[in-house]
């Protein structure tokens, strides 16, 4: 069966419904990042709907909390859905609702982040090479600025209980290690932007902001925290440091155009979502997942165990190529990015 919908991504879950639908259970992990609610959740939906429309969905967002998730997966689990696509909120304590799953003969795709528990399929992003594409990025921002050797730089790395933070953090480290001094390296739990600002606001406080030549940031949110403290600390835009990001968020693309954060990571969403899908359909039904142009890897979980996973490219986008990447690719149009604020700003100038 193929998408109908969007010729450039191809995955197709072998001979999927054709009479009766079955019922699947989407879980997703947290509202502080912008992509779950705005892009997976209806990603997902849409791609589901077109593979098999007979199908039905019951979705939860855990709101970052490990409870509630256990809450909302045993819930579907007793409601009697067919599957699970889990986008763990911690990816050990998964484990218990993969077991409980698969006790009950529910298989369960891994979402974007690797629960433990020995999941059936497992579709996310490379993301030691998110981690690299940010340093290297940094770097290059940190090169032309010719301040290499005027300071250090402030890393920020996302949740301990998240396993793409701990790849995040090793890509970049691959990259930084031996190149730049880090003054100060944090680790920042549920991903929060307010604990960001903090963190920043330490950093600031024990290094000397002029002394700060550029910050890692995991992620966009944490990116505006960090944003915020440097500007509270007196720093004009002009001045700012390089700051890295991920997830593309229209909040980030806006800071990037006003001069404000250097890059983010774009993670195309709509492939993730749909491969997510075809997995699903492809273990409801017992057909073998024919990935298309996309390629089956086997990746190690936690125990060892090989899941068959797709692992996609992540991009950096900065402001010299928004246009040809979340523009193009409808993640964001020009109305949404230019609103007054930004309708100064030369990207808008010339996009307008
Ligand atoms: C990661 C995910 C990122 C971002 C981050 C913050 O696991 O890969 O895209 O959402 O969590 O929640």
């Amino acid at each position: 069966m193929r998408l109908p919908h969007h010729h450039r991504w191809r995955v197709r879950a072998g001979d999927a419904q054709r009479g009766g639908g079955f019922h699947v259970g989407l879980l997703l992990p947290e509202l502080q990042t912008a992509r779950y609610e705005a892009f997976d959740r209806p990603y997902f939906e849409q791609a589901l709907a077109d593979l098999c429309p007979a199908c039905d969905l019951s979705y939860a967002n855990a709101d970052q909390d490990v409870d509630e998730q256990q809450t909302q997966a045993q819930a579907m689990l007793t409601d009697g859905v067919d599957v699970l696509v889990l986008g763990a909120v911690d990816s050990q304590a998964a484990a218990g609702t993969v077991n409980e799953a698969q006790s009950q003969g529910v298989p369960v795709v891994a979402y974007d982040r690797l629960a433990q528990g020995g999941v059936d399929m497992y579709v996310s992003f490379d993301n030691v090479r998110v981690g690299q594409v940010q340093a290297q990025a940094l770097l290059e921002a940190i090169e032309r600025q010719g301040t290499a050797g005027d300071g250090q730089i402030v890393v920020i790395n996302g949740s301990p209980t998240d396993p793409n933070a701990a790849d995040f953090k090793s890509g970049a480290h691959e990259i930084l290690d031996g190149q730049i001094d880090v003054g100060q390296e944090f680790d920042t739990p549920d991903w929060s932007p307010d604990q960001a600002n903090s963190q920043m606001e330490g950093a600031i406080t024990s290094l000397g902001v002029d002394e700060i030549i550029g910050v890692y940031s995991a992620n966009d949110g944490m990116a505006s925290g960090i944003i915020s403290a440097l500007r509270s600390a007196g720093v004009d835009t002009e001045d700012l440091p390089p700051v890295t990001g991920q997830d593309a968020e229209l909040h980030g693309i806006q800071r990037i155009i006003a001069g404000e954060q250097y890059m983010t990571v774009y993670k195309a969403i709509r492939p993730e979502a749909e491969i997510a899908a075809a997995m699903a359909v492809a273990l409801a039904t017992g057909q073998d997942l024919d990935a298309g142009e996309y390629t089956l890897t086997d990746v190690e979980d936690a125990d060892g165990e090989p899941v068959p996973s797709v692992l996609l490219d992540p991009i950096a986008v900065t402001e010299e190529n928004i246009g040809d990447t979340v523009v193009s690719d409808g993640l964001h149009s020009i109305e949404e990015i230019c609103t007054d604020d930004y309708a100064d700003t030369e990207f808008c100038q010339e996009a307008l």
